[in-house]
């Protein structure tokens, strides 16, 4: 029998982990799966392009929910999603990364009895200023099934008292849309339309609400990236976010007038192409952190901790602050290249998804629910005792 799957599509980080799990389902004679698309992020180029890039098709339904506060926008994803789910109740729910929309599909599905997995669970910063942590707390404790990229995130979520039936490691399907689009990325010839030589330039993307939406903070970063000029050109593509921060002061006319190209948000293969002739990325994303790591280019993170370790310890990552840095550029361009890769990323981590699907859609069906009342006892329990592990601090 068919089963019938709602991939919740939202915001420009989601559409390159929906991408090949849609592929994978697509092809699969025992499932179909449905795109939903919420509508957060909703400009041509934040949006549209993406599904142009990854071969995304038109999605069966659209929230057209759109920006307001988070209580907005949560509230508004909630409200119509629920419809959908209502009048074309799936067999699964599919939710993916940390986003608005992600917690709040997880909250209707769970409350309609539809079983919910998570894509990139298991991630923490520790750091519950962030959304995005609150998102990913909410979306994991709810989530029937848990997809994790890394061994950091089953730990945390064994340390949450989650029970290792509903955790299965995937990998990261990142690196599988890269890979879907690699040929595309090798020939979109994007440093060359810049005028920049492979190797010889930085790669800047800002758009965390810590970093941008505070002026004494927005002003300390545009100084430290005036003085990095200096010393390697540097390409930014703008989010809308930091576009509005930095239109509202004298930031974008400084950042121009010392040579620094700002430049509207790029769709992902051009953005790609970009990336990988980058002597370096300086960036306070998530999925840059991942995409250099598996690219073997050193990244500087501007955050004092990320929810995705790996990167550091098995990866080209690093965090940083703007005192340090151009300490940390001079290292990262001087120090000898290498690539290292987590186990499971590699390509092929849809594959993975749509097998452990099969497995627990089976006659023997692998247990999910009704989730055991011990697991929340021991969540609050453990809660306290894990802060701080499998997540990154910057050192002061
Ligand atoms: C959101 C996600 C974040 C993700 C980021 C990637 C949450 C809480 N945050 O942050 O996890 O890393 O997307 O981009 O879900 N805007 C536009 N056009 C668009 C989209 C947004 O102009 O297509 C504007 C909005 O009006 C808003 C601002 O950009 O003022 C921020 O958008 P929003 O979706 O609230 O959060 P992001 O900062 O994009």
């Amino acid at each position: 029998m068919v089963q019938h799957v709602h991939l919740i599509a939202a915001a420009r980080p989601n559409f390159m982990k929906v991408a090949p799990l849609w592929r994978a389902l697509a092809a699969a004679p025992d499932f179909e799966p449905v795109l939903v698309h919420t509508g957060q992020h909703y400009d041509a180029n934040m949006s549209d392009a993406f599904f142009k890039d990854l071969g995304l098709p038109e999605p069966k339904h659209h929230l057209g929910v759109g920006s307001g506060s988070h209580a907005e926008q949560t509230g508004g994803v909630m409200i119509a999603y629920e419809k959908v789910a209502l009048s074309n109740r799936p067999d699964w729910l599919i939710v993916v990364g940390d986003v608005n929309s992600t917690a709040a599909c997880a909250q209707v599905g769970t409350k309609l009895g539809i079983p919910v997995v998570h894509l990139e669970a298991g991630l923490r910063s520790r750091d519950r200023a962030m959304p995005e942590e609150l998102n990913r707390l909410v979306t994991d404790v709810l989530s029937d099934v848990l997809w994790t990229p890394s061994t950091d995130a089953d730990e945390n979520l064994r340390a949450e008292g989650i029970a290792d039936t509903r955790i299965t490691r995937v990998g990261n399907i990142m690196i599988d849309s890269f890979e879907l689009v690699r040929p595309a990325i090798e020939t979109a010839g994007v440093p060359e339309a810049f005028g920049l030589p492979r190797g010889g330039y930085g790669v800047v993307t800002l758009h965390r609400p810590s970093n941008v939406d505070e002026p004494a903070q927005l002003l300390r970063l545009v100084d430290v990236l005036i003085e990095a000029q200096r010393r390697l050109p540097l390409v930014f593509p703008v989010h809308p976010r930091t576009a509005k921060r930095l239109g509202a002061g004298l930031f974008e006319s400084r950042l121009l007038r010392a040579g620094v190209r700002l430049v509207e948000p790029l769709p992902y293969v051009r953005f790609m192409s970009l990336v990988t002739g980058a002597a370096a990325a300086i960036t306070d994303s998530g999925g840059i952190q991942e995409e250099t790591t598996y690219l073997g280019i050193p990244c500087l993170t501007l955050r004092e901790n990320t929810e995705r370790p790996v990167t550091i310890s098995e990866g080209s990552n690093r965090l940083t602050a703007p005192e340090t840095l151009l300490l940390d550029l001079e290292k990262a361009l001087t120090a000898p290249r290498a690539v290292r890769r987590p186990a499971l990323w590699d390509g092929k981590t849809a594959g993975r998804c749509v097998e452990d699907l099969r497995r627990r859609s089976g006659p023997v069906r692998l247990p999910m629910s009704p989730r055991d009342p011990r697991e929340l006892g021991r969540l609050h329990a453990t809660d306290r005792r894990v802060s701080g592990r499998s997540s990154y601090r910057r050192s002061s």
